[in-house]
């Protein structure tokens, strides 16, 4: 039968292509399906659907493997720079040390934003989640580079776009965080490098001396790189859906800013830090909470635990719970949320519960206690997240263009009612 499969329907048998990727993954291409046979397939929420070939991110769940371009997440995390990842991801090779500083300089000459962009930061209200705000932000780029609304220019000008989006990203989520705070914006400082000059700008004021604490800027440089990028989920899809109706680069990513949102997504490592403080604050008792998991009649769940893909364990958690313990020794910190984290996976990761249905912590259960102990507030934990995320987005989006792939509209099983009469409102 060699690389094809059958289906045996309705007294036909119809020859499905098995397509191999590099790992030796296989799927079954029905994109002729329907022409052939009528037949559409029905998965919810794509458990189980391939939606494009890509060259970026390997990830294989049951063995924990995560790699960008071949590199894997534990060997760049420990060798690499967030900048170097993204190159990587974006340009599909580990830049040279000419390409790299080039690199790196671009994106240290384009990070200051417009000032009109002030005159839209100050129609937040204060009290504005700073997501929305950034995803509103990076929209209006689109007003500010109109030339970036056409997703057909050169490569050159392409290329523009996209230094422009990985060097303003910084300094737009740091503007966000200042106007929550209702604090004067701190422009980007170009002698900076990227996580010094982000951390500069969320937390020195103008009238205050300010020196980058290198343990903090180094930890944040590590957990960018552990979400740089996560293949197609939720956010990534929307970054290439949107993409796909030739949409620009910007507004693909505010879409994708808006998808990470989600507690169920990047959102989640907001709301675990609210959950272990729930815990904390309800006198620590976690078998009372490990219930409440568990019982189906109560929508409370493990925030940071489970994942769609990784059902043994999350290599980038791994990695997150020794960076987590590392930087709060070196800045001398005691978290007790950090115990009770510690407590809670214990319990969970021996609750058969938990064990049965592969679900362990992943990247966002320790991800918060290393942005608390950097200083950041709560409600910016996501948008640390999308930093992290945005070399990802972008390379996703310029692979999505350069394969030239087609608009992305699923198909559906209607359920609703079968063609009927309109009645006028006197008669209903
Ligand atoms: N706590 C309790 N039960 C859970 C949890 C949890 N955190 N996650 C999944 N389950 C149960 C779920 O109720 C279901 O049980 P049953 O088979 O008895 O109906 C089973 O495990 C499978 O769950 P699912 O919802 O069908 O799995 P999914 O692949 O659709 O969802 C998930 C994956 C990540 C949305 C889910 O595990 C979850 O809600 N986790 C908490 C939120 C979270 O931490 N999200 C961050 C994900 S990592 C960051 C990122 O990349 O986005």
């Amino acid at each position: 039968m060699g690389n094809k499969a059958e289906l045996h329907y309705d007294g036909e048998v119809y020859e499905l292509p098995v397509i191999t990727g590099t790992e030796n993954e296989n799927a079954l291409d029905i994109s002729k399906l329907r022409g052939q046979s009528g037949l559409i397939t029905l998965d919810r929420g794509f458990k189980n659907t391939g939606s494009c070939k890509s060259s970026i991110t390997f990830l294989n769940g049951e063995e924990g493997i995560l790699r960008y371009r071949g590199y894997s997440i534990e060997e760049l995390a420990e060798k690499s720079t967030f900048l170097e990842v993204a190159f990587l991801l974006i340009y599909s090779e580990l830049p040279t040390k000419e390409e790299l500083d080039n690199f790196v300089n671009e994106i240290s000459t384009h990070s200051l934003v417009h000032e009109d962009v002030k005159s839209i930061l100050d129609g937040f209200p204060s009290k504005s989640h700073p997501m929305g705000v950034l995803s509103s932000l990076v929209s209006s780029l689109t007003a500010f580079y109109p030339k970036s609304l056409d997703p057909n220019r050169s490569k050159e000008e392409i290329n523009g776009t996209i230094i422009r989006a990985i060097a303003k990203l910084p300094t737009l989520a740091a503007w966000s965080f200042k106007n929550r705070m209702r604090q004067p914006v701190i422009y980007p400082d170009n002698q900076l490098g990227y996580c010094e000059n982000f951390i500069r700008m969320m937390f020195s004021l103008p009238t205050v001396a300010y020196e980058v604490n290198p343990v903090i800027a180094d930890a944040l440089d590590k957990l960018l790189i552990l979400h740089a990028d996560h293949e197609q989920n939720c956010s990534t899809s929307t970054v290439r859906i949107v993409g796909s109706s030739h949409a620009s680069l910007y507004t693909s990513v505010s879409s994708g800013i808006a998808a990470l949102w989600g507690p169920l997504h990047g959102g989640a490592n907001q709301a675990v830090i609210e959950m272990l403080e729930e815990i904390k604050e309800d006198g620590g008792d976690i078998d009372k909470y490990v219930a409440k998991a568990k019982d189906k009649s109560d929508p409370f769940r493990l925030m940071g635990f489970g994942h769609r893909v990784y059902k043994n364990f999350d290599p980038r958690a791994t990695i997150i719970k020794k960076a987590a313990d590392d930087v709060l020794d070196e800045l001398g910190i005691n978290d007790p949320v950090l115990d009770i984290a510690k407590k809670l996976e214990k319990v969970a990761l021996n609750d058969t519960y938990f064990k049965e249905r592969g679900l362990y912590p992943n990247v966002d259960f320790y991800s918060g206690i290393i942005y608390r102990a950097l200083g950041i507030p709560t409600d910016m934990f996501t948008v640390m997240f999308a930093l992290g995320r945005l070399p990802g987005w972008i390379a996703q989006w310029k692979e999505m263009r350069e394969n030239h792939e087609p608009i992305g509209r699923p198909r559906q099983v209607y359920t609703g009612s079968s063609a009927r009469q309109y009645v006028s409102i006197e008669n209903r």
